[in-house]
């Protein structure tokens, strides 16, 4: 984050409508939600955008699949997307859609705007088309005069289209970037940036796409041949929304935005294309730009394909929303990519919200209404006893979770913030065991009875509070269920101990993290339930299996666009393969049939809903056809011109 507390504006990527959201587009969401509710605890005023990314080729894909209009595609999946937020407890602040005439007016006036001053000419693109997918291919693509995809010959067409000048700020940027070094975080990702610029001159950037090929996109004001590049379109969307040429009070209130998150994939376009774009406009920079890292299901690539996307809506039924975003917060350093896995999850859910925050909630509470008449303690001053007791690292450890918890967050280190919060929580246990209320309430001894219950509640409501951005719906609960009547926190009012009003009314809510057990996540199951039909002999004894069992297994036509042989393994190979629109790797046992580089290029067919296994260290996501005889093997093939990821059956 940045510096300046005058304000804070984050934002989200807007996330494309060709497909339902999954964990990632949660992930990104929920962290710039906690962020904003970090701010809003400082009292500090916010603004959180998010948003959609409605035109270009993937969502007119999308839609002609389905036999619908892009629009329609649209308008049916941006609901999905803002269900899911609803459910989420997003609070974002605005909502925009690139389809949105607030939007499409003002890319339309940035572009003119952008012509008239030359900073966008017309000029010639020449490229090497493929007539067959309808694409240009670039030079990475292309191994030889043939289009990869069809095995055909690719033309070389010109064709015209419309440049932005990004070349001319290549040395600007790279300065920009080395003289202000929290612009692009992590700091990795800045070198990566520059790495990028300083390799090769920097190309200018096509931000047409002539209607005959893209017809899905705003058109440009000042030729109506041509629809804008989508991501010069989407990437306005950050300033559209807050009164860029339209609303000039709000948008010198709001820019620059404090922070834009984005996942790592979507880097250049954030630190390359964006500066360069605010630059032309004459627009200040964003203070920060933060990439985060990929969220693997263990250590696989999430892919629809291989079904081990984890859908978060899904995770909030079995285990509740709150819990789904503190894991999400909790396990992922910030900048690296994180595991998930529901065992993971099961885990930390109840060590430390079950076992941890859980347990000192129901103690409290449970006894406060059992020993003091369900009211909360007078303010008690601390005698040696107390301070023996551990009283004192109590308030210790609260006191440094609620200053240095804000000095993490403002790092992006959120995994640590939450691990000092959650340490001053067990502190409180701690306090509790060795104080014993309950053998002081036996004892009669009800001056301190009173005394640690009032620490404790004390303590819990500070610590609920600087949850409350992370778990805002059981932190409401728990404060509220401790009688505090400011159910949305400020920090202002937790820095001290003895801020818990006294003879609040305090009620006991059902268990706010009850255990939970891990059971085969509904995701596996019905896997399981494949494999096993799949794998298990038949009941018939004549070796036959049923037309479901033929069905279980996906097969699809793969070009392999790498491979090479593994160290100390003679026959197996590291493949690459494209998958259309994935790509995998393979481990293959062919070393002694094939050589790496005659693999290249072939199209091969695929079992692609193999579990992913580990061959010699290496992990292998699918799994090659090929037919042998004897020492003889071949791999099996698809002559003609499927692209890669045909279905076979
Ligand atoms: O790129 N782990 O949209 P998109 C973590 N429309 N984060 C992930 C993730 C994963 N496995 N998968 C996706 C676009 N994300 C453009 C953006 S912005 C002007 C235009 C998150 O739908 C992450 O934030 O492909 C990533 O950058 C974003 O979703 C990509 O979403
Ligand atoms: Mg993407």
């Amino acid at each position: 984050m940045s510096e300046d507390t005058s304000h804070f504006y984050v934002t989200t990527p807007i996330y494309y409508v060709n497909d339902k959201p999954h964990i990632g587009h949660a992930y990104t969401t929920i962290l710039a939600d906690v962020l904003a509710n970090y701010n809003r605890l400082l009292n500090i005023p916010t603004h959180f955008l998010t948003g959609t990314d409605e035109h270009g080729q993937k969502v007119q894909e999308a839609a002609s699949v389905k036999g619908i209009t892009p629009k329609e595609q649209c308008d049916q999946t941006v609901v999905r997307f803002e269900e899911l937020w609803k459910r989420l407890e997003i609070k974002n602040d605005d909502f925009i859609r690139t389809t949105e005439k607030r939007h499409t007016d003002v890319v339309q006036k940035t572009l003119q705007d952008l012509f008239d001053r030359g900073e966008i000419y017309k000029g010639e693109y020449q490229g090497w088309y493929c007539v067959s997918s309808e694409r240009f291919l670039t030079e990475k693509d292309l191994t030889d005069e043939n289009s990869p995809d069809y095995g055909r010959p690719v033309e070389s067409i010109i064709e015209s289209n419309y440049f932005f000048k990004m070349s001319k700020y290549q040395d600007w940027l790279i300065d920009y970037i080395e003289t202000n070094p929290d612009f692009i975080q992590p700091a990795f990702r800045a070198n990566e940036t520059l790495g990028f610029l300083k390799k090769k001159p920097l190309q200018d950037l096509c931000i047409s796409r002539p209607k005959s090929r893209l017809e899905w996109g705003i058109e440009l004001p000042f030729d109506s041949d041509f629809v804008t590049y989508v991501w010069f379109d989407a990437l306005i969307n950050y300033i559209s929304a807050v009164g860029y040429r339209s609303d000039e009070s709000m948008f010198n209130d709001l820019w620059p935005c404090s922070c834009h998150l984005i996942g790592k994939d979507i880097l250049t376009t954030h630190t390359v294309y964006w500066p360069t774009m605010l630059k032309a406009m004459g627009l200040e920079m964003p203070q920060s730009i933060f990439a985060h890292g990929w969220w693997l299901t263990g250590r696989t690539k999430m892919s629809k394909s291989l079904g081990n996307v984890v859908d978060p809506m899904e995770m909030i039924d079995r285990y509740g929303v709150d819990a789904f975003r503190y894991f999400l917060v909790a396990e992922m350093k910030l900048g690296q990519d994180a595991s998930f896995t529901e065992e993971a999850f099961v885990k930390r859910y109840n060590s430390d919200l079950a076992n941890d925050l859980g347990n000192v909630a129901n103690r409290v509470l449970n006894m406060i209404c059992r020993y003091c008449n369900n009211r909360i303690p007078p303010l008690p001053v601390l005698t040696t006893l107390d301070a023996e007791a551990g009283a004192n690292e109590v308030l210790k450890a609260v006191e440094d979770a609620v200053t240095n918890s804000g000095d993490y967050i403002r790092d992006m280190k959120l995994d640590s913030a939450v691990a000092l919060i959650m340490a001053a929580v067990r502190s409180i246990n701690v306090y509790l065991q060795e104080r014993a209320p309950w053998a002081a309430a036996k004892e009669g001894r009800w001056a301190d009875v009173e005394t640690s219950l009032y620490v404790a509640a004390d303590a819990l409501q500070r610590c609920a509070a600087l949850l409350h951005p992370i778990m805002p719906e059981k932190m409401l609960k728990l404060r509220s269920a401790l009688g505090v009547q400011e159910l949305v926190p400020v920090l202002d009012k937790i820095r001290s101990f003895g801020e818990l009003k006294s003879g609040l009314e305090v009620n006991q809510p059902d268990a706010l993290f009850p255990r939970v057990e891990f059971k085969a996540t509904e995701l596996e199951v019905p896997k399981k339930k494949k494999k096993e039909k799949t794998m298990e002999p038949t009941t018939s004894e004549d070796g036959l299996i049923t037309f479901d069992q033929v069905m279980a297994v996906q097969m699809k036509t793969a070009r392999i666009v790498e491979a090479e042989k593994i160290e100390d393994a003679d026959r197996l190979l590291k493949l690459q393969v494209d998958l259309g629109d994935e790509k995998r790797q393979i481990v293959a046992g062919i070393a002694l049939h094939y050589a790496p580089e005659s693999l290249l290029n072939k199209t091969v067919v695929v079992v692609v809903n193999l579990k992913p296994a580990k061959l010699r260290g290496v992990i292998s996501e699918g799994m090659l056809l090929a037919a042998s005889a004897g020492d003889e093997l071949q791999l099996v093939s698809i002559g003609g011109d499927l692209p890669p990821g045909s279905v076979v059956k």
